[in-house]
């Protein structure tokens, strides 16, 4: 007999058959609903993204209003550029002092530590002032600024400074002095209403001049350094903006400044730690054999002269970058006008320090720094009644007294990356 199919086995594998399909329908998520199920889940992560975003948005923009916003009749509001750094700390917390609205802007570079920018940073959101963490070549950021706030001034004291270290890196001198001055100067242009800039040229503009002191008047045709040379730039590209558009702009060149929360990159600053860590100290003579020297400037008596800058600093003509008719275009010397033998500097230190310095007397390097500065200061005093009160030995008590408060166990442990006398 010839034997039938196994109607078992064919029975069993139909019902594993339907098995199998009962289960692909009713327990696995077919393909279809995988996509939908990925498609509104995307959707949902959008969304809740794009609340969070318009959220931070929303708080980030009242932070930037609230600092910026004066608090006097008639006061201003300034964006100050470079606000963690030594200068721009101090001015933005004698600007919030007196009433007027401050918003900073910082990029926190690590040429010198940065620990010190975010330790000034503290200091001035203590005073309610809010540093934006940013570069001044982002242009998108710089024109949200703008965009949230209507400055009537902006204070620009962000640069890449020191002399001796644009020997190692020249691009970041472009990058920042030129790049960034221009992009800051675009903003301002197209901003309505513009803002009036008071800006940080610098002595190191005279450079190899050799006429004392040096006056506004003076030829500065020969930069000694890249440093020099961009802030020479600086000079010429605020005319142009100022013929172009409109915009009210006046640089201040400074001279050596020094002070508490100082630059580390300073001699007064380096020299200080070197003698209290027992270590040589190079102190420099001229080719001819003659002691270099500084017009040494105390900080308090710079926040003045910004402070009265821009109080004098007239409205920009210009409106949405179309100028309505000739702007104010001034530039300054801001110095002390008494030019101190570096080794006079040194000596002061021993005394308020209490240690001998080990000083090695050399030759100048040819790295940019020149022999000596002074500066004349009658335009600043006709114009906004500059007129600087500290002498050396006094702001360096100041100094000392803040250096011991601020490193305090940690004396003299860190180590400094470049050294500059400007
Ligand atoms: N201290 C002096 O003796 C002296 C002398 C002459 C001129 N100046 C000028 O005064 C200004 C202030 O000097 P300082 O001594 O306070 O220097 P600083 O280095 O302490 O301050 C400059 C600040 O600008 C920031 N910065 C640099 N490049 C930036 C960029 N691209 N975007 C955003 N932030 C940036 C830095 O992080 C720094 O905090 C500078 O323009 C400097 O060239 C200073």
């Amino acid at each position: 007999m010839a034997s039938s199919p196994d109607s078992s086995k064919s029975t069993k594998v139909g019902r594993y058959n339907s098995y199998v399909r009962r289960v692909n329908s009713t327990k696995l998520p077919n393909t279809s609903s995988i996509i939908f199920f990925l498609f509104v889940l995307l959707i949902l992560v959008s969304l809740y993204a794009l609340s969070a975003s318009s959220f931070n948005g929303g708080s980030w923009n009242n932070q930037i209003r609230l600092s910026a916003a004066p608090r006097r009749p008639n006061g201003m509001s300034v964006l100050v550029t470079g606000a963690a750094g030594f200068i721009g700390s101090h001015c933005s917390l004698a600007l919030k002092k007196r009433g007027d609205g401050v918003l900073g802007l910082d990029n926190f570079n690590s040429y010198y530590d940065p620990s010190l920018k975010r330790a000034r940073q503290d200091l001035l959101s203590k005073h309610r002032i809010l540093i934006v963490e940013g570069d001044l070549n982002d242009a998108s950021l710089l024109a949200t600024l703008f965009h949230v706030v209507s400055f009537s001034h902006v204070l620009h004291l962000a640069a890449q400074a020191g002399v001796r270290y644009a020997m190692q890196n020249p691009l970041s001198y472009v990058s920042s002095n030129i790049a960034g001055f221009v992009n800051l100067l675009e903003a301002s242009k197209n901003a309505h209403p513009q803002p009036s800039i008071v800006w940080a040229s610098s002595s190191s503009v005279y450079g190899l001049n050799t006429l004392n002191p040096f006056s506004e008047l003076h030829p500065t045709d020969h930069p000694a350094s890249l440093y020099a040379a961009t802030k020479k730039a600086g000079e010429a590209i605020a005319h142009s903006y100022n013929h172009i558009y409109g915009l009210s702009l006046t640089g201040l060149r400074f001279f050596t400044v020094y002070g508490p929360w100082g630059r580390p990159d300073m001699a007064y600053f380096f020299f200080t730690k070197s003698i209290l860590q027992g270590k040589p100290i190079h102190v420099y003579q001229t080719l001819d054999g003659n002691e270099v020297a500084r017009d040494f400037t105390y900080i308090d008596d710079i926040v003045k002269g910004c402070l009265g800058a821009l109080d004098t600093a007239e409205k920009s003509t210009g409106t949405s970058a179309q100028k309505r008719g000739p702007a104010q275009l001034r530039l300054y010397n801001l110095g002390n006008t008494s030019p101190v033998p570096v080794g006079k500097l040194v000596s002061i230190l021993e005394t308020l320090l209490k240690v001998k310095a080990k000083k090695h007397v050399i030759k100048m390097p040819p790295n940019g720094d020149v022999p000596f500065t002074h500066a004349n200061v009658s335009f600043a005093a006709r114009d906004f009644g500059y007129k600087p009160t500290t002498d050396l030995t006094t702001g360096l008590t100041k100094f000392v007294h803040w250096y011991a408060a601020y490193y305090g166990p940690r004396l003299g442990l860190e180590k400094d990356k470049h050294s500059d006398l400007v």
